[in-house]
């Protein structure tokens, strides 16, 4: 495991240093990317960056993660209005070259899960799946339990992600119940996964990641088998006082 431990001030960047390294690495890499708070200040660093030059992302794939069953794409609390408005617009990655689900319409839920892990395969695997974690140990929304074989699916969310959600949907009875996932075998396949954690609030289940047992009741800690897994995590996350 590779560990970047960040200030508070750096951690955009570390997050940006991990996405500009796999596409140096390989200039149309498969990307598998989370929305959420962690990882959005990383995604205007690395804009900002190929606003500049720095970095090329014109042959960059991407793979949307997880998405709420049931809410169109023009509702702002889509996970895929969220990617579209903090990566693929700012960064000006086309639709051709994005992988996403289409369950606003829950009939379509199951022939989306399965196109999203054909699309996977096609593209021949993720080079780099940027993850949060949840503060029950989720990953996209694989809650807990999720083994390492859990397909692509359709998951209930977990009482503790409608609490963490409210905040976003204006109360906790306004938060879609179930959502769709790419599952925990096709992130666990990644060629490398990369961990972004922030906070004192996450201390306690990045503890169970990376220290705890290795169980599907903290999928989170299921990376630890990954072929090469980065951390990013700052200071207040890694418990330093
Ligand atoms: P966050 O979400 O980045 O908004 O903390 C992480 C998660 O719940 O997966």
């Amino acid at each position: 495991m590779r560990l970047l431990r960040s200030t508070t001030e750096g951690f955009d960047e570390a997050v940006a240093d991990v996405l500009a390294g796999a596409i140096a690495e390989r200039p149309g890499a498969v990307l598998l990317l989370a929305t959420g708070n962690t990882p959005i200040g990383g995604f205007r660093v690395l804009a900002r960056r190929a606003a500049e030059g720095a970095v090329d992302v014109s042959a960059v794939r991407v793979v949307q993660l997880d998405e709420y069953v049931g809410v169109p794409d023009d509702d702002r609390r889509s996970l895929y209005g969220w990617l579209e408005r903090e990566f693929l617009a700012p960064l000006g990655i086309p639709a051709e070259r994005v992988t996403r689900f289409d369950v606003a319409a829950p009939e379509d839920v199951a022939s989306s899960c399965r196109a999203v892990d054909a699309a996977i395969a096609g593209l021949g695997g993720v080079d780099l799946a940027l993850l949060g974690v949840g503060p029950n140990g989720h990953l996209g929304f694989n809650e807990p339990p999720s083994p390492a074989d859990a397909p692509t699916r359709e998951v209930p969310l977990a009482p503790a992600s409608i609490v963490s959600n409210a905040v976003y949907w204006g109360g906790e009875d306004q938060v879609p119940r179930t959502a769709v996932t790419v599952g925990m075998a096709p992130i666990l396949a990644a060629r490398q996964i990369a961990l972004v954690v922030r906070g004192a609030h996450k201390r306690a289940i990045l503890r169970q990641t990376l220290e705890g047992p290795e169980t599907a009741d903290v999928p989170a800690s299921l990376v630890r088998r990954a072929a090469r897994l980065t951390v990013v995590a700052d200071g207040a996350a890694l418990g330093d006082d």
